[in-house]
């Protein structure tokens, strides 16, 4: 059975997706069999290992909207992904009157997952109906925290989610940790923030060191390469191994 770990945080731009492209290719370059779920409708996960979402005949959607349809997965450096473009937006409206629709993903992911060590999940910015598929087909979440005022005042209300379907909808589900992200030690609020992170929410899950703002990892989404092959030598690159280690 793989580990299958959500990465989410439902404020936006923390740096969701940059770690699940990161953190699988690192995954994979120790031999471990990854796949990769883009379940953002915005497709950033897609788009960023250089895949166009629109020319893509099979995504997420049409698994989650007919469980019968294979999960389409491409082979992508050394990992496996399964792409999402914006038509999953729909897909809330779609099974609204369905029937254990917060467990589709779940339904789907069960019959592959012994096919690998580690499913990642790209949560898009919300705690809708996606987000909830992505929390009861988990065993664990990881919470990635800019480290910025605006996303620290909103973690209250992703634990509570995590806690409510941890006790009514998926018991297996654990907080893997928290990831403060794009820590500038040169700016004292995110140093003070990092802290705070730290010593608050230390008592209460595991804290990962921190990933550092760092312009290669924009240029490296421009260029659709995970960091580790866009500037090898970039000290976000031992970040990300820290963090791996940590996980694994
Ligand atoms: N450590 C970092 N240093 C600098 N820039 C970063 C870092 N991590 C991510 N970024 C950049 O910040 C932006 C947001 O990152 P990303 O798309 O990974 O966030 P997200 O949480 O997935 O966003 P969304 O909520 O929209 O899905 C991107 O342009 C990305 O390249
Ligand atoms: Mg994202």
């Amino acid at each position: 059975m793989a580990r299958t770990i959500a990465i989410t945080n439902q404020a936006g731009g923390v740096g969701k997706t940059t770690l699940v492209r990161d953190i699988g290719y690192e995954l994979a370059s120790r031999d471990k069999r990854v796949l990769l779920i883009d379940l953002d409708p915005q497709a950033s996960l897609t788009i960023f290992l250089g895949l166009d979402p629109w020319q893509q005949e099979k995504t997420i959607y049409h698994s989650l909207k007919d469980e019968s349809v294979s999960l389409p997965s491409l082979e992508v450096f050394n990992l496996k992904l399964v792409p999402s473009n914006l038509k999953l937006a729909e897909i809330e409206m779609e099974l609204a009157t369905v029937l254990l629709r917060e467990f589709r993903l779940r339904e789907i992911l069960n019959p592959i997952s012994d096919n690998y060590d580690f499913i990642l999940i790209d949560c898009p910015p919300s705690l809708g109906l996606i987000v909830i598929n992505a929390l009861c087909a988990a065993d664990e979440v990881l919470i990635p925290i800019q480290c910025e005022f605006k996303s620290w005042m909103g973690t209250d209300g992703l634990f509570d989610t995590i806690a409510k379907v941890a006790k009514q909808a998926n018991k297996r589900l654990k907080i893997l940790g928290v990831i403060p992200t794009m820590l500038d030690s040169r700016t004292s609020l995110h140093t003070k923030i990092a802290d705070q992170i730290r010593t608050q929410l230390g008592q209460v899950t595991q804290v990962f060191p921190p990933i550092r703002r760092t312009i290669a990892c924009a240029d490296a989404s421009v260029k659709s390469l995970p960091i580790q092959l866009y500037d090898p030598k970039a000290e976000i690159v031992n970040d990300i191994k820290r963090i791996v280690e940590a996980i694994l």
